[in-house]
């Protein structure tokens, strides 16, 4: 004790070493040897296989989308009995964000000026000239109340006459329009994408210099799986809509491409995968999707008009999805050195099963004990060895 004191600098040589003792124990022999086996097929099978240990992941993708719809419907509105895109997507410049108007209800010329308020809405019925407040708004209304109860054209109810657009838009049924052509209507899908950390881009459009190619193919899945021109009611059915349903009520669809990109192979394997889904509940309250705008007009007196269209549709959303993935040693290095530790789990269960099998025939280890207390006798200076000796 007092030489290790006096010369601290030795301790900076000393290296302390394990002894192993080697036992014949079959059963733990045989449990160690299994444990050494499922690590080794948990590293290879696991690690290494399925989750590609030996890589490096980038899952930080950066992506563009640009989009398209093209198809014609014969609709009845007092402007066009033809609708294109320009009319029936909204907003029209293409983003990864779009709406295609299935159905609508035209609420044309509609002039500033009074009428009774519509009978659909809540708390705008009334019995007396009393009920209706002069200069109040109808809540969830369409104007300002006149101060007057009037009856509805063509209804029994009366309703609180208002200053608005009128006349106010009808209830549905007896109005909407179905844009039936749009199941054949096709949206096509530009998507370019970079993984940074290997500067790499790529793009959906595979058949590169064949413009013929993309204006008439059909996406499908087994002929034409990298065609980026889809059918809006392939892309419906296979979010599970039915299509008559959604085109009449609205609904919101996510278009998903995925991109896998496995460097260690070919890159020309990194391609995309389309899936849809429906990004809707069904539940009568919050099913369906539509919204409201105006065109307006003047007339030579120089009047405005306008016409309200209420419509439904499909809420279409591109999302881009991927991950790009490349050997790296020290990835590699990592997950080896992180499961090899998992074998030092094993002895130590074995070591505990052992401690406990040889409680009935422990005199093999008496004697090892036996033998290391000897050594240590040998070792220790002679007044303390004869305290310890009886
Ligand atoms: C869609 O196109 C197919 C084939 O061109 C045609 O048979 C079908 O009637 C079209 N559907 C609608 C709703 O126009």
């Amino acid at each position: 004790m007092a030489r290790r004191c006096s010369n601290p600098l030795l301790y900076l040589f000393n290296y302390t070493t394990v002894r192993y003792v080697v036992t014949q124990n079959k059963i733990v022999g045989l449990l160690y040897r299994f444990f050494q086996l499922i690590i080794m097929c948990y590293l290879i099978g696991w690690v290494f296989v399925t989750k590609k240990g030996y890589q490096v992941v980038d899952d930080t993708i950066e992506s563009s989308v640009v989009t398209k719809v093209k198809g014609i419907a014969r609709v009845n509105t007092t402007f066009s009995d033809l609708w294109g895109p320009e009319e029936y997507v909204i907003p029209d410049h293409g983003g990864k964000f779009l709406f295609v108007v299935t159905n609508f209800i035209e609420t044309p010329n509609q002039t500033l000026t009074t009428c009774p308020e519509s009978p659909s809405v809540p708390f705008s019925t009334c019995t007396h000239d009393d009920n209706c407040t002069e200069g109040e708004a109808v809540r969830a209304g369409n104007g300002i109340k006149t101060g007057t109860c009037r009856k509805t054209d063509g209804n029994e109810t009366n309703t609180c006459e208002i200053y608005g657009w009128c006349p106010t838009e009808k209830p549905r049924r007896e109005a909407a329009t179905m844009l039936r052509e749009a199941e054949n209507f096709t949206v096509y899908i530009r998507n370019f994408i970079k993984f940074s950390q290997f500067n790499l881009s790529k793009t959906n459009i595979l058949k590169e210099g064949y413009p013929s190619y993309i204006k008439t193919c059909l996406h499908d899945e087994i002929h034409h799986p990298y065609c980026p021109v889809f059918r809006l009611g392939d892309i419906v059915s296979k979010a599970g809509y039915r299509f008559e349903e959604v085109a009449a009520k609205g609904g919101s669809i996510g278009i998903v491409i995925k991109w896998s990109c496995d460097f260690d192979m070919d890159t020309s394997d990194c391609h995309p995968q389309y899936s849809f889904m429906s990004m809707g509940s069904s539940t009568p309250v919050t099913a369906g999707y539509n919204f409201r705008f105006a065109r307006y007009s003047s007339d030579a007196a120089g009047r405005t008009h306008r016409n309200l269209y209420k419509v439904y549709g499909f809420q279409l959303n591109v999302m881009v999805f991927g991950t790009a993935s490349q050997f790296s040693i020290i990835h590699t290095i990592i997950n080896v050195a992180s499961v090899l530790t998992l074998m030092a789990v094993g002895s130590y269960i074995c070591d505990v099963i052992l401690l406990f099998m040889v409680k009935k025939k422990y005199a093999k280890f008496e004697s090892l004990i036996k033998a290391d207390k000897e050594i240590a006798l040998q070792k220790m200076p002679d007044h303390s060895k004869r305290k310890f000796s009886h």
